[in-house]
């Protein structure tokens, strides 16, 4: 059984001491939860506060650090980027690739998402690797097209084994920040076509260990139903994981879902 990942994407919010003192809260609010129960925890803040978020967490028990981007060369001229062994140094292990939001204002590419990725998996880390189609282009009719594309060319050349290891978040564009969210049924047969894709380009047995993901408006109303459905193994949260309350709100329903405790 694939272990459920919930993942905050603090996107370009919070200072030092916010960062500090959300995630301080989370901890204090996740401290009783049966931690076989749980789900993989991961928050990802801005750059500036990674290290001393990390300071607070105890690695590996309970709460993951996670970066939302890096460069793909480990170190060189590059003005302006960090790279993966960096992140490592201060205990990042899960890096997010291609969100929508890199794609649209910065220029991010299929190609150097799975450039990423490649770097990510060389040095032992996971990528979180965001796909999913636009309004424009699902009212066309083109969302599966769209996102097996993507898939394709984001996992181009990783061996079996990384691919295994890997995240997808599959997040319609449409879904992000808009208190839209897809439903459940509609996200669930996305995330399959997703699962099929990766068995096609790699093997059943890596694409059913992959943990895939779903993001846009995710809330802790909706979790449950989310978590309820056969192929959807967590949530890429935005919003909703910039306050201790609503973010632990998830994990639980996360739990309720999968335990029915
Ligand atoms: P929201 O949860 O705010 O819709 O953001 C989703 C997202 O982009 C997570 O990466």
């Amino acid at each position: 059984m694939r272990k459920p990942i919930i993942a905050g994407n603090w996107k370009l919010n919070k200072t030092i001491d916010e960062s500090i003192s959300l995630v301080e809260d989370i901890k204090v609010k996740t401290m009783d939860l049966n931690r076989e129960q749980m789900p993989t925890v991961v928050v990802c803040p801005v750059f500036t506060a990674l290290k001393s978020v990390a300071n607070i967490l105890e690695h590996g028990k309970g709460i993951d650090l996670g970066a939302q981007d890096c460069y793909h060369v480990d170190s060189g001229a590059y003005t302006g980027e960090v790279s993966v062994p960096m992140l490592k140094d201060i205990c990042v292990s899960y890096i997010i690739v291609g969100h929508s939001e890199r794609r649209q204002y910065f220029g991010e590419t299929d190609e150097t998402v799975n450039q990423k990725a490649k770097a990510i998996l060389s040095h032992g880390l996971i990528p979180i690797i965001c796909c999913g189609e636009s309004l424009e282009q699902r009212e066309a009719g083109k969302t599966d097209e769209i996102v097996k594309t993507q898939v394709k060319a984001d996992l181009k050349g990783l061996s079996n084994e990384e691919i295994a290891k890997s995240v997808i978040a599959y997040e319609p564009i449409w879904a992000i920040g808009t208190g839209k969210t897809c439903d459940s049924p509609e996200a669930n047969r996305v995330i399959k076509l997703i699962r099929d894709t990766v068995a096609e380009v790699s093997t059943r047995e890596a694409a059913d260990k992959m943990r895939i993901l779903y993001g846009g408006s995710v809330k802790a109303s909706t979790i449950e139903e989310q978590m309820s459905m056969s192929d959807i193994d967590g949530a890429l949260v935005g919003g909703a994981s910039l306050e201790a309350d609503s973010f632990v709100g998830i994990i639980k329903g996360t739990m309720l879902a999968r335990t029915g405790k």
